[in-house]
């Protein structure tokens, strides 16, 4: 394995989701780097088709109340239809994860308030002082959503190398008119995802877990 391949693969290994922050708050320009880092991945074309809103301070705090708010005043309304359902090893895959996350913070299955309330925290971005809301062309559908989907990706591990640490929530994007509302986002820009990211708390039970992933033979299929 050469240095070069050694260093990305560790910033891969170390990127997780992070589920409890500090509120120490990440420069301007780190941001901007980490942005400008991730915009390198390939898209159709060249579209690039992302825009990118951050939010920092007070601008985070009022957008969780809303979403707080939205959460107790009606169902979730995402721009990208949620998937149909998850099945096989999908819906494994599904359900490890939330065991994992549940059993780290001492959650038992039954105990319906306490999921409640750890749901809930992603409205609270887990105490992370930033959030960001990445929208994508609606003219350019599905690919433009694949597009900024490589770019979520590589958000979050230049985020990793600079030692920040995220995580993206469909959840949040749910509430795509309030989220279009809060911040006057056109019709035409598409809520894609929400990366919300800062500094981790590394001691919280909620970062006490990682995700595994499906062996290579499993994946890939060489073909000779
Ligand atoms: C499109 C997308 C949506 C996600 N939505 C949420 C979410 O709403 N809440 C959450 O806690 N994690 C969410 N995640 C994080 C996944 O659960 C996580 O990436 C997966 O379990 C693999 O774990 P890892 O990121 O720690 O490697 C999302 C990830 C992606 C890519």
């Amino acid at each position: 394995m050469n240095e070069e391949f050694k260093t990305l693969s560790n910033i891969m290994d170390n990127r997780y989701s992070c589920r409890a922050y500090l509120s120490k708050e990440v420069t301007n320009e780190n941001i901007n780097q980490i942005v400008s880092t991730a915009s390198k991945v390939p898209t159709w074309c060249n579209a690039q088709p992302w825009s990118v809103l951050v939010t920092k301070g007070n601008q985070t705090k009022a957008f969780s109340k809303a979403l707080v708010d939205a959460v107790k005043s009606g169902p979730m309304n995402p721009d990208f239809d949620w998937p149909k359902q998850y099945t096989g090893e999908y819906q494994a895959r599904r359900r490890v994860c939330g065991y994992q996350l549940y059993e780290s913070l001492g959650i038992a299955r039954e105990d319906r308030k306490s999921r409640a309330e750890q749901m809930m925290q992603n409205f609270k971005f887990f105490g992370a002082p930033h959030v960001a809301i990445i929208t994508t062309e609606s003219d350019l559908g599905p690919y433009g959503a694949m597009d900024c989907g490589g770019f979520i990706a590589l958000f979050a591990l230049a985020a990793r190398a600079l030692g920040v640490a995220s995580v993206v929530q469909a959840s949040v994007t749910g509430y795509a008119p309030i989220i279009r509302s809060h911040f006057r986002i056109p019709e035409n820009r598409l809520i894609q995802t929400a990366i919300t990211f800062g500094y981790e708390n590394k001691d919280h039970p909620a970062n006490g877990f990682r995700t595994q992933r499906a062996a290579i033979e499993d994946v890939v299929d060489i073909i000779t």
